[in-house]
């Protein structure tokens, strides 16, 4: 299948060339001020040296860019490449602070420490991680930047929210530069329990680096219980249910399950030109009785391998058939000079090689493998089109995908099969739940998905969507707001 739209940026304020408007405004005295490790846009450079603005990839600036842009506030992060940082800039109500990264910092800081020793590492070690004094050392080096720069923009008593693993020790150095500031800190993948957890070989100074946030909030309840364990049984501190003693100051850490903004979602879903892309794909797709999709950052993680296993596994055994049955498989490229995703990517191609080259016809194949960022439109459309979701992590923290899934099905169509170690598990409930581990109950859950009767998915997924409309963004981020303000 070939996707129509050319790539334009879903925050659609941002244009070519420099985002935003003039340079010069330097988000000083910001009354809030998040600080994570990408902005929501990337400084991309074209073949022919130009340079452009494109939105960023993953969950965590799907979630929080409409948050800040709706306050006015100043975004600290890193522009997505090597070198000087750009001046500061206002895009679409905020301001962006980019903050340098030199190419060795790349190297040690984003893809050592934070995507080869944190990432596997929180993630059930899924892939084995790698421990180097060297990427440690950077690691401190950069967060301490990412620190001062906040201390330099941030107003008296301003609110600061610091996002994820890349920036651990954010909390910490800031309230040493800054102890007026209230600070909060919310961890987008999941915390690992105590015995996989002092691995770690600077484990003590990762936990102290949270515990100078005020708030420190995590997807699951059971994430913020491996904290609080971590800090009572690694730095013998009193803790009593969400409250940690340290330093003394009350830190509390609870869960704020993240959400995405739905009603937006929806809409984009339902509008005339998205259902009607979506009818297009079905018919670019040679018009299959039941069209299969994943849409995942390109991450180990995400189990996509997993799914082509089972689906590779059903048309061997003859329950599916192409043309009836198609699978389309959408991956944007992710850290893609990681050994891991290296080698992940050279797996994934091969087997989707294997899969068409045995099941596919000429012009027909069983396996649609896009390995591009698609526009949100165009991804809404696949979901409208697609008559079951698949969404098989080994673990993840929430994912975003399934619930962007459920909040565009307001036709209420579609299935939604979801893995059990994905945060949204504990809230979709209706999905139907597989272990990513078990192949077997994932072939019969996606059998189960594609064969339902249309009254019951519609009863599922009523069931979902009434759960999502409660519990959105502005849900997850007023919860933390108002957790955090109650702590100043
Ligand atoms: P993660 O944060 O690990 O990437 P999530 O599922 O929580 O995982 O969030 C992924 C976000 O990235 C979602 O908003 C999803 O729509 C978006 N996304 C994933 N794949 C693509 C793609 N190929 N093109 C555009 N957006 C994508
Ligand atoms: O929480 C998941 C996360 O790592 C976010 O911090 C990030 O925005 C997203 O995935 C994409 O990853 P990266 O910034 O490494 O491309």
């Amino acid at each position: 299948m070939r996707l129509a739209l050319p790539f334009t940026p879903a925050l659609s304020r941002v244009g070519g060339g420099m985002a935003g408007t003039a340079a010069g405004h330097t988000g000083a005295d910001s009354p809030v001020v998040v600080v994570a490790n990408r902005l929501p846009v990337d400084q991309v450079t074209d073949p022919d040296g130009t340079t452009r603005w494109q939105r960023s990839p993953g969950g965590l600036v799907t979630a929080l860019e409409p948050f800040v842009a709706g306050r006015g506030g100043a975004w600290v992060g890193w522009s997505g490449s090597a070198g000087e940082a750009p001046e500061p800039f206002e895009s679409g109500g905020m301001s962006l602070i980019p903050v340098p990264l030199a190419e060795e910092e790349v190297d040690r800081y984003y893809e050592g420490m934070s995507n080869a020793s944190l990432w596997p590492l929180y993630h059930d070690v899924v892939e084995k991680p790698e421990y180097h004094r060297h990427w440690w050392d950077t690691y401190v080096q950069v967060n301490k930047r990412f620190a001062e720069r906040t201390a330099e923009v941030a107003g008296e008593g301003a609110i600061v929210w610091v996002h994820d693993y890349q920036l651990q020790l954010v909390p910490a150095m800031l309230r040493q530069r800054r102890p007026d500031l209230t600070i909060g800190f919310f961890l987008h993948i999941p915390f690992p329990p105590y015995e996989l957890f002092t691995q770690l070989p600077w484990r003590s100074a990762v936990v102290e680096g949270l515990l100078g946030a005020d708030l420190v909030g995590f997807q699951r309840p059971a994430a913020a219980a491996n904290f609080v364990q971590l800090a009572r049984r690694l730095h013998d501190l009193p803790a009593r249910g969400s409250t940690i003693e340290y330093d003394g100051r009350t830190v509390t850490a609870r869960a704020f399950p993240i959400s995405i903004d739905v009603k937006a979602f929806e809409e984009l879903a339902g509008r005339p030109d998205v259902v009607k892309r979506a009818e297009e794909m079905r018919t670019e797709l040679g018009n299959p009785q039941k069209m299969i999709l994943g849409v995942d950052r390109l991450d180990y993680t995400k189990g996509i391998a997993v799914r082509l296993n089972a689906f590779q596994e059903l048309l061997e055994e003859g329950v599916v058939e192409v043309p009836d049955t198609v699978m389309v498989q959408v991956a944007t490229p992710s850290r893609e000079r990681v050994e891991h995703y290296v080698h992940m990517r050279e797996t994934i191609e091969q087997q989707v090689g294997h899969i068409n080259g045995v099941f596919g016809t000429l012009g027909g194949p069983a396996v649609h493998y896009i390995n591009q960022s698609v526009p949100r439109e165009e991804l809404a459309a696949l979901y409208r089109a697609a008559d079951v979701m698949l969404v098989t992590p080994y673990r993840d923290g929430m994912n975003l995908v399934a619930k962007e899934y459920v909040a565009a099905r307001s036709d209420l169509g579609g299935t939604l099969v979801l893995s059990e170690f994905a945060g949204a598990a504990a809230e979709l409930k209706q999905a139907f739940l597989v272990n990513p581990h078990d192949i077997a109950g994932v072939k019969n859950q996606l059998v189960r998905a594609l064969r339902v009767d249309p009254a019951d998915a519609a009863k599922r997924m009523r069931a979902m969507r009434r759960h999502l409309a409660r519990n959105d963004l502005d849900h997850w981020a007023s919860s933390f707001f108002d957790a955090l303000q109650a702590q100043a």
